[in-house]
């Protein structure tokens, strides 16, 4: 049966789209394929072996569980349960412990992940979540003899605490080997490292039954030199009940079961967070006040209710998943756009880029860019979350119309040691507001009152936050009329005034020079894209005037890219330090750029002239491969500091002609937008992971999410993908799939309907919450075309347009959309 995966075996799963679920059949997956557990603040990292850790809020100051990054073997440190029988031991969830299994499944699910296992007829089923609004993941095993005679089966529960600052956890030995304290009652194990000086919060572990013994002390449990795989506690069958004293605390609780033939078992275990306000910290000396982990303990304490919170999840996620469903004939785009791209929209608005197993959790914050273009994947979802979102980022943007790249979970300050200076960050917060106005209706939100840099005393409206973003482009031109660059734009790798020859300082914060020359026409294209958003967002909310000189900058801009962005068959990525063109045909390496092509063509640009077309014709000869469209091509060969840390990788890597997923929408958008159905869907279907069943050795992340990049035709790899889950990927193939392939497209007025489609797609049908109505739409296109004109028929009712506008069709409505022919 499942057995460790030392052959091209191109079979790791399947998915079960009725349960959304995904159904991993081995637990030597090429990479760990993982899971996240929590919605409201506290999360969890859960791979098909239970690997990962948990958090609250932020996965640098809040960690309470330990896991090694790139450790050896691959997933190190997790909830393990380890199941002792007749002298074997082996892993519920399929590791550490390597003995073979008589079966092994993991389903990840929405916000859950289940594990089943079997050996020598005793099953288990692990289902691990994180309740909704709680600070606590919850682990129920069941375990069940399905032998004919009685079994004594010994459990030990494993998890290894970090002592809360993940990045000191890992470094500081001198002083984080003595400070480790816990505390242990009834069956509850508290962790309570420096809970004695400044910390008000503790972690605990408890299950609901009696002990058998446990292990705090990570020697006594495992024994010297010896891993996860072996422990010698497990080995024996019996605890230690050591207490830790600085060292490793771990929690583990032994439990026996006496199971008759046919018997199971449940044990619920519950791995908390609990704070306590400061005059309420001790219940005794040196003993911690438990009150708060026994409540929310007690709160799973039977399976009755550990069933009835996983149904709230399910329905929780049910209700989210539901205001957008799609049925056409092909089952990988509906699976892809019902449930497992608007998961990952989730996850990616939970956590920005900050926790994945490729984001460490100590690095970055929340990025200004990175969170405001998230938001288009999920305001369908949650947009009360949205607007809180957004009104966040707002409040880190400067007085200048600048921003910090930046802000920390936390405090939500701008993070100073990164700072600002990418100068396409103030822009995307006109692309998330707008979205954000034209799913709800609610333009409210640009006369909330918002501070300047966090500072209270210093706030505007958040519309006027907007006109300071739309001004801080105008204000920052080059030599040649275009967007001056600054650190970089939305390429962190494409560091133009940076120059940088010293190993040992980072391309993002560094900048030398005067950086008054280096020009991007990425952001020139941003900027006639989202400046003209904001002129549409001042004549909806009649300012005539402001309008009228925004569209004069919106229309120079314009201009300004084809008179000094134009290559002769696309369009330039940039103008350098010293002038120079970048992404030119002129130069030896980097001659095309997929950015300004995506941005310029998004933004309407060459539309007249053939240009646009011209480009995205180029980016088919020269970006295009079989696994999706390369950022760059040639790729850079050598390291040149003029141009910067893109210029660092190797060839076919990352930003250096890697297949960098999240700008491969903007080209799906973009033949969309020229009406080309077939290209759109061909690019759409290359990236996106429910169609890449046969190739997942090759592939190597989640099948079911996807990656921030595939390497290019360049690399030794060609198709193999890194750094899945938490990229800006997700919400933009979310917003191509539903507004440009779909056509299903809030607009101010209403939810216009315009697709661009597969000629093979006779019928579609769609389901779309819209401003608290939803709507039963059927397209047909009994003509076989991509894109037309649209009649519209609303409760058998013909409609001029193919806008259905809310203020008339209220509460719920059947659309019959059918797809005609131009004239
Ligand atoms: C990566 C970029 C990333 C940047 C900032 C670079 O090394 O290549 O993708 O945005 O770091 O963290
Ligand atoms: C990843 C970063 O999160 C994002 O902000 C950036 O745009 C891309 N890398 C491209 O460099």
């Amino acid at each position: 049966m499942p057995k460790e995966n030392t052959e091209n075996n191109e079979k790791f799963g399947y998915f079960d789209d009725l349960n959304y679920e995904y159904v991993i059949t081995t637990p030597y997956t090429p990479t760990p394929w993982i899971n996240y557990l929590g919605n409201d603040g506290f999360y969890g990292l859960i791979s098909n072996t239970a690997g990962g850790y948990c958090f609250d809020r932020d996965p640098k100051f809040r960690r309470l569980t330990r896991y090694r990054y790139n450790s050896v073997p691959l997933d190190n440190g997790g909830r393990y349960f380890y199941i002792g029988c007749n002298g074997e031991y082996w892993s519920a969830t399929g590791r550490p412990v390597n003995t073979e299994l008589d079966e092994y499944t993991c389903r990840h699910g929405m916000g859950y992940s289940r594990f089943n296992a079997s050996k020598n007829n005793i099953a288990t089923e692990v289902t691990s979540f994180i309740p909704l609004n709680t600070k606590a993941e919850v682990h129920r095993l069941i375990v069940t003899n399905n032998n004919d005679t009685e079994q004594s089966v010994d459990v030990f529960s494993f998890i290894e605490w970090c002592l809360w600052n993940a990045e000191d956890d890992g470094a500081n030995y001198q002083r984080n080997l003595s400070t480790g304290e816990v505390e242990v009652e009834d069956s509850t194990i508290y962790h309570k490292t420096e809970y004695r000086e400044r910390r008000n919060h503790y972690a605990f572990y408890s299950v609901n039954r009696e002990l058998d013994g446990f292990e705090t002390d990570r020697e006594s449990f495992l024994g010297p030199y010896r891993g996860f795989d072996r422990p010698l506690a497990v080995e024996k069958g019996q605890a230690s009940n050591s207490i830790a004293r600085g060292w490793s605390p771990i929690a583990s609780h032994h439990l026996k079961l006496q199971l008759a033939p046919g018997e199971s078992q449940s044990l619920v275990f519950t791995l908390g967070y609990c704070e306590v306000e400061p005059e309420q910290k001790w219940a005794a000396p040196n003993i911690i006040n438990k009150t708060p982990a026994q409540v929310l303990s007690a709160r799973f304490d039977c399976d009755e209710k550990v069933s009835a919170e996983l149904k709230k999840l399910n329905d929780y996620w049910h209700n989210l998943l539901g205001k957008f469903q799609v049925q056409t004939p092909d089952d990988k785009f509906n699976r892809a756009v019902n449930i497992w791209n608007q998961y990952q929209n989730m996850v990616t608005f939970n956590l920005s880029r900050s926790a994945s197993f490729y984001e460490s959790g100590i690095g970055r914050g929340m990025g200004f860019r990175d969170s405001n273009q998230d938001t288009i994947g999920f305001a369908h979802m949650v947009p009360e979350k949205v607007k809180e979102r957004i009104l966040d980022l707002s409040a880190t943007q400067k007085e200048d119309g600048s921003a910090y790249h930046q802000y920390q979970p936390l405090t939500k300050k701008g993070n100073a040691d990164i700072g600002g200076n990418f100068n396409d960050d103030p822009m995307w917060m006109v692309l998330s507001t707008a979205n954000y106005i034209k799913e709800t209706g609610d333009f409210s939100i640009l006369d909330e009152v918002v501070p300047f840099d966090s500072d209270p005393n210093n706030t505007a409206s958040h519309f006027t936050h907007l006109e300071r973003s739309f001004n801080h482009v105008v204000n920052n031109l080059g030599p040649h009329g275009l967007p001056l660059i600054g650190r970089a734009d939305w390429n962190d790798c494409l560091n133009l005034n940076c120059f940088s020859e010293n190993p040992n300082e980072s391309y993002q914060t560094t900048q030398r020079g005067a950086s008054d020359v280096a020009e991007s026409v990425m952001i020139a294209g941003q900027f006639v894209l989202y400046g003209q958003e904001f002129v549409d967002l001042c004549i909806n909310i009649g300012k005539a005037d402001l309008a009228k000189s925004c569209q004069s900058e919106v229309d120079k801009m314009r201009q300004t890219i084809k008179q000094h962005a134009w290559d002769g068959e696309w369009f330039l990525r940039a103008y350098d330090a010293n002038g120079d063109k970048i992404g030119s045909n002129d130069n030896a390496e980097g001659k095309i750029f997929i950015e300004s092509q995506g941005f310029c063509v998004m933004a309407g640009v060459g539309f007249d002239d053939g240009k646009a077309l011209q480009a995205m014709n180029s980016v088919e000869k020269h970006l295009s491969t079989d696994f999706g469209i390369m950022l760059n091509q040639p790729a850079f060969t050598g390291y040149n500091k003029y141009i910067g840390e893109i210029t660092s990788y190797p060839p076919g890597y990352k930003e250096n002609a890697g297949i960098f997923c999240h700008n491969n929408p903007w080209i799906t958008i973009s033949e969309a937008m020229l009406g080309r159905g077939e290209k759109a869907y061909e690019y759409y279907s290359k990236i996106t992971p429910a169609f890449l069943q046969d190739v997942h050795q090759l592939h190597k992340t989640e099948p079911y999410v996807y990656s921030q990049m595939i390497a290019g035709a360049d690399s030794a790899t060609p198709g193999e993908a890194k750094n899945s889950w938490l990229t800006g990927t997700a919400a933009w193939n979310y917003y191509a799939a539903t507004q440009y392939i779909l056509g299903i497209r809030p607009e101010y007025q209403g939810l216009r309907i315009d697709p661009c489609i597969l000629p093979s797609w006779d019928k579609v049908s769609v389901s779309r919450t819209f401003r608290g109505a939803t709507y039963k739409i059927e397209l047909r296109n009994p003509l076989g075309l991509s894109k037309g004109v649209i009649q519209l028929e609303i409760d058998g009712q013909k409609i001029a347009g193919d806008m259905i506008d809310p203020t008339v069709f209220a509460n719920q409505h059947n659309v019959i959309a059918t797809l005609c022919n131009k004239d």
